[in-house]
């Protein structure tokens, strides 16, 4: 069993780094900490950065999980590699590149390049935003599966991953103690499906929607209130085409997991938003 603390970065390539810069800092809200040539990184809350785009095509995704014990890289590739996993160590450039100690990386079932981080940088400055957005952190992704019943039992087995709820064939996963890290959304295609940040109070999500209306930012789901994990939410089309979202789900803690049991919803608008807010997210219909 390999234990994960936390999601912590996602790297994704774009051919367009100043629009990335633009749009992540003028309309997100997340604090640019470096740019040079080849990269940009984003700062959301304590840690280095938790969000880097790099000079490369848009498709070319990578989800980073802070592995919880300091020592373990060895032992989870060794575990990946016998249960037939794609896997390999970072290069040194590569774990300086990413502000981590050292790291690995293996393909999930679907094909997502996932990393393993080891001492990953924690910032050595307060968070300060761009904007007053009011996110508090990289909270969780949307990641597409070409087959989520496997990609879930990938997940479970291997790692300390819990299901919190399912909706529809859509497990939503915790490594934490938060609602959901990962949630896994059926798809042809590998990749990640929707960012998550989180930010303060409901009134947070309410200004950004009127803020990015006037930006003409397409707002594609909300203002809503997710029956799953309670948090109010807004989902709106970013860099790339890539779906952006506030909530503040993050509020629901689970705890104990031999108390907590994980609900099925249905497949269908209400089990997202219990306002009735209709989405207009393919992987959501
Ligand atoms: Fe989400």
């Amino acid at each position: 069993m390999i234990e994960l603390r936390n999601i912590h970065y996602l790297r994704i390539g774009t051919r367009d780094l100043d629009g990335a810069e633009r749009f992540c800092t003028e309309v997100v809200g997340l604090q640019k900490i470096e740019r040079n040539e080849n990269a940009l990184y984003l700062r959301s809350d304590n840690r280095h950065h938790t969000l880097c785009y790099f000079d490369g095509e848009a498709d070319d995704h990578t989800v980073g999980f802070e592995l919880s014990g300091h020592k373990g890289l060895d032992r989870a590739l060794d575990t990946l590699d016998r249960a037939g996993v794609t896997c390999g160590r970072g290069t040194t450039d590569e774990a300086i590149a990413r502000y981590v100690h050292s790291f690995g990386w293996f393909n999930d079932p679907s094909g997502n390049r996932i990393e393993l981080l080891v001492r990953p940088f924690e910032a050595n400055r307060r968070f300060f935003p761009a904007r007053d957005s009011g996110v508090t952190g990289f909270g969780h992704i949307g990641l597409n599966s070409t087959d989520t019943e496997r990609d879930e039992d990938f997940w479970t087995t291997h790692f300390n991953a819990r299901v919190s709820d399912w909706i529809g064939k859509a497990p939503l996963i915790r490594v934490a103690s938060t609602h959901h890290q990962l949630a896994l959304f059926p798809s042809e295609k590998s990749g990640i499906q929707h960012i998550n940040h989180q930010v303060a109070e409901v009134d947070d999500i309410m200004r950004s929607w009127y803020l990015l209306q006037d930006q003409g930012i397409r707002i594609v789901f909300g203002p809503g209130r997710h029956c799953t994990s309670g948090g109010y939410f807004l989902y709106f089309e970013g860099h790339d085409d890539m779906v952006f979202e506030y909530s503040n789900s993050d509020r629901l803690i689970i705890e104990d997991d031999s108390s907590y049991r994980p609900r099925q919803f249905a497949m269908e608008y209400a089990s997202f938003c219990a306002f009735g807010s209709k989405p207009d997210v393919t992987e959501f219909s």
